[in-house]
């Protein structure tokens, strides 16, 4: 189905039934809740790119956390809103998000970075770096090489920056990499903090 507008969510919305319905929900739990054990008890997560919240919101809220979703595609926020009615929920394109602007002890952003241009991912990385509180964690995923390919749902380009870009740009804001993994959908994931 084509859009009469803009599409922010960069293909997901027309496709968002798909997604949903394809997303595996085992893929990514184990590194994330391993990930979430360096948190504190009940702390602020924003879930940037949150889709439905099946299942990385999910876990989460289910570990005790305060999660936050934002998404662009307003197909994936309703269905977030439905399986989350008290979680604070915004249908927003993660450069406007105004949960931006708050505070977070962890910012997670699962299968999003690489969607955007170059310099959005650059302008991503750091207004999560002024969001986090002190010692807040970020964690997000994106392949290890620098490289280019078609998003298999949505056909559009989809770019990773690269290890060596990716440590610049978290230094460039602040940040300093503290961890690296891969999990079982061979999803590479960086970790990062703030001091
Ligand atoms: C690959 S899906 C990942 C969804 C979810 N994090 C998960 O683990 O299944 C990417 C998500 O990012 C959202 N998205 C894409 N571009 C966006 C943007 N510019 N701002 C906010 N959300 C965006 C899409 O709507 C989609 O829900």
């Amino acid at each position: 189905m084509a859009l009469g507008f803009p599409d922010a969510s960069n293909g997901y919305e027309e496709n968002a039934e798909i997604f949903m319905a394809s997303r595996n929900p085992r893929i990514g739990v184990a590194t994330v809740l391993e990930w979430s054990e360096s948190l504190p008890h009940g702390a602020s997560i924003l879930d940037l790119g949150c889709g439905s919240g099946v299942p990385i919101s999910q876990v989460l809220v289910e570990g005790g956390f305060a999660v936050h979703g934002v998404d662009a595609s307003p197909r994936m926020i309703a269905a977030f809103r439905q399986r989350f009615p008290t979680a604070p929920a915004e249908c927003a394109e993660v450069a406007h998000s105004t949960f931006l602007n708050r505070n977070f002890d962890a910012v997670i952003a699962w299968g999003l970075l690489f969607l955007l241009p170059a310099d959005a991912q650059a302008s991503v990385i750091g207004k999560v770096a002024r969001a986090l509180n002190g010692g807040g964690k970020f964690l997000f995923t994106a392949p290890r090489e620098a490289l280019r390919w078609r998003d298999v749902l949505t056909e559009r380009e989809s770019i990773s920056l690269g290890y060596e870009q990716y440590l610049q740009l978290l230094h460039d804001a602040g940040l300093a990499l503290t961890g690296e993994a891969s999990d079982e959908g061979e999803n590479h994931y960086y970790m990062a903090s703030k001091p």
